[in-house]
Parts: structure tokens; C-alpha cells; sequence
């Protein structure tokens, strides 16, 4: 039996360069593997926890999926779905929501730093939590235990989740068998963490990144914007501690790495980094933008993969539902 690999992207904002060697090409690589039944889904209902303009919310979603598909995501081979096309996912969160204590969603980081900013700033301790938010974890849980993933690869931050869905796990096996399969996380820890435009990671919520799929002549505009210092160009530079050698790095190939550390060692003006940097960005990205604009010309054609993908979800979810809801003594 292969086992299953699932993960999702929410669809919050629109998808950068971080969000693609972070998240993206690590589980695109993992898919490769013939031991694995990958899994890969637009987190759109958790996305409604945050974006409530149906325009924009459409759009991110669009985006989100090209993106999967540009980078090489073969539908065939994955399991490529939209949360919300899977309803079964939904009566799963509700059943898990009744094996899940308050205490658990309490302590779950999103909701927590909410209420904690709020201490912070003197105001009501729920302003601004919506009960989508509160119960986020459990949705997870669901989008996970119903496909009985073993391995979740997730940015560090998603940990928690994992591990609540784990405990909303046991809490229903103990009741009644070993139903569900018990998740783990899979952290890609060699995979590097983006700087962004300013040097913090690289986040929609630091407004710094550099969108993926920006045209050329943007994509150098954000190149030029990157912060350095102002050491003279023939002054030797580290590149080990240079935003503009971190991004080189990731899109070009390894002998031009090398010869691009030399240069730095031996002194390169900023200004000739960042074209260098813009060279093997433009180059590495021409390809799958082409895709990803055609791709959103033609939402009628993205639906039609999801909507394919939700069917192949739906093979395994209906049936594991039915079982579940047996279990708990609904129906025979
Ligand atoms: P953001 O920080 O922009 O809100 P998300 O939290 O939605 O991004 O992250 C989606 C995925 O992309 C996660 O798996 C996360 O670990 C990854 N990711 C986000 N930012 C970066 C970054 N700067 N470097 C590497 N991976 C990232
Ligand atoms: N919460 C995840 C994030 O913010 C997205 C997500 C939703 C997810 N459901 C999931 C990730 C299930 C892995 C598995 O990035």
C-alpha cells in the first residue's frame, strides 16, 4: 500500500517566490516518489477565514492552482483538489469538532497570538476572531484524517496543527477502534526560508515579497528595490549574508553558484548582483509564467482539473465517511 502525502495552500494572498521554494517545489519533488499517493488541495475554506470578497477570492484560488500546474503538478498522477468541492470534509470537521476540546483550540498559535496582540493593545480579547479562525485546526484535522494521511509536509509554523490533529485522532480511536491513521509532519528542514525584499522572511504578511509570476520588467523593478548596504563595489562581500546571494542561489545552477561566490568574494557591486540575480530568475521563470498565464486565461479549464481531482477525492472520502458515521452509530 503506498502511503498518503497530503498538504494544502490557503488562498490568502497571492503566491510568491517563498511560498514556491518553501511549500511548493519541495512536495512537488516528494510527488515523484512512486512509494507515496500524493494529495494536494487549495485550502479554500480556510481561506474563507480571512478573505471575504468573492472577486479576490476567486482570483487567489485561480492562482493558487495554476501555480501547482506551472511548476509541472501532473494531475493523473496527484490527487488535485479544492477543499470546498469535497463535502464530505465538512461533515468530518463537524463530527471531529466533537472530540476536540475547547482547552486544544485555546492553545492553538493563530487564535492565541490574535488574542495576545489584543492584551497587547488593551482591547476586547476576541476582537477580530471569527469562530473560523477559533476552529481552524479541526478543518485541518479533517482535510488530513479523511484521506488517512500518514505524512503532512508543512512549514514549521503548521507543526501544531498536525500534532492537534494527531490528538483529535486518538481521541476518537479510543472510543472506537483504530479508525483513523495517525498523521506526521514532515518539516523539509534543508528547504530555505526566503528572505524578502527588506531581509525578514520573506511573507504576504510583511508585505515584502516578490510575487511569482510578476512580469519581466516588474520582477526587475522588485529586484532593484532588495535592501543593501553601501560598500563600494570592489569591496570583498559575504555572500552568505546577502539577501540577493540567498536568492541566486535557489534558481541558478550549481557551477554558476560557485563562480557567483567567487565573485562575491572577490568584489561585486551591487548593482551587477542584482542583474545577475534578475538573469537567472527571468530565465527560470519564463517557462511556467507562460503556463501560468494561460493557465488563468482559462478558468473553465482549471475547474475542470479540480473538479476531475475532487471526483478522485470523493472515491475515497464518500466511503470512509460512510464507515465512520457507522462507527458512531449513525445508520447501519
Ligand atoms: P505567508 O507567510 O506569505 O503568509 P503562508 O504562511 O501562506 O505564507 O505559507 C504557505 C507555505 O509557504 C508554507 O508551507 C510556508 O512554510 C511556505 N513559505 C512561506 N513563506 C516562505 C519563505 N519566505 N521561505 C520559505 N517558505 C515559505
Ligand atoms: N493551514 C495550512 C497553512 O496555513 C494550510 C492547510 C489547510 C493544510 N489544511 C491543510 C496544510 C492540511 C497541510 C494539511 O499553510
Amino acid at each position: 500500500m503506498k502511503k498518503t502525502i497530503l498538504t494544502g495552500i490557503k488562498p490568502t494572498g497571492q503566491i510568491h517566490i517563498g511560498n514556491y521554494i518553501g511549500a511548493i517545489k519541495p512536495a512537488l519533488e516528494l510527488a515523484k516518489n512512486e512509494e507515496y499517493r500524493a494529495a494536494y488541495f487549495i485550502a479554500d475554506y480556510h481561506g474563507l477565514t480571512k478573505i471575504h470578497n468573492a472577486e479576490k477570492f476567486r482570483q487567489l484560488s485561480y492562482g493558487i492552482a495554476a501555480a501547482w500546474l506551472a511548476f509541472g503538478l501532473d494531475p493523473s498522477k496527484v490527487i488535485f483538489y479544492r477543499q470546498s468541492d469535497v463535502p464530505e470534509i465538512f461533515e468530518l470537521n463537524w463530527i471531529l469538532s466533537c472530540f476536540a476540546s475547547k482547552g486544544l483550540m485555546n492553545r492553538a498559535h493563530a487564535y492565541k497570538g490574535i488574542v495576545d496582540s489584543n492584551i497587547q493593545l488593551d482591547r476586547d480579547l476576541d476582537y477580530g476572531v471569527n469562530m473560523g479562525i477559533f476552529s481552524y485546526p479541526i478543518l485541518m484535522a479533517a482535510d488530513i484524517l479523511m484521506f488517512k494521511t500518514e505524512i503532512v509536509p508543512v512549514g514549521k509554523d503548521q507543526i501544531q496543527h498536525v500534532e492537534i490533529a494527531r490528538d483529535i485522532a486518538e481521541n476518537f480511536n479510543k472510543n472506537y477502534g483504530e479508525i483513523f491513521v495517525l498523521p506526521q509532519y514532515e518539516v523539509q528542514e534543508d528547504t530555505a526560508i526566503l528572505p524578502g525584499l527588506d531581509g525578514r522572511k520573506m511573507s504576504k504578511s510583511y508585505n515584502n515579497t516578490i510575487p511569482l509570476f510578476e512580469e519581466s520588467k516588474k520582477l526587475q523593478k522588485l529586484i532593484n528595490k532588495i535592501k543593501t548596504d553601501s560598500l563600494p563595489p570592489e569591496t570583498p562581500k559575504n555572500p552568505d549574508s546577502s539577501i540577493l546571494f540567498t536568492l541566486y542561489k535557489e534558481f541558478a545552477p550549481p557551477f554558476e553558484v560557485e563562480k557567483m561566490r567567487e565573485q562575491y568574494l572577490s568584489g561585486i557591486g551591487w548593482g551587477k548582483a542584482k542583474k545577475e540575480l534578475f538573469n537567472v530568475m527571468d530565465k527560470y521563470l519564463e517557462e511556467p509564467r507562460a503556463k501560468y498565464n494561460e493557465l488563468m486565461a482559462s478558468p473553465k479549464r482549471l475547474d475542470e482539473i479540480l473538479l476531475n481531482g475532487a471526483e478522485r477525492a470523493r472515491a475515497v472520502s464518500a466511503p470512509f465517511l460512510k464507515e465512520i458515521k457507522r462507527k458512531i452509530g449513525f445508520g447501519v
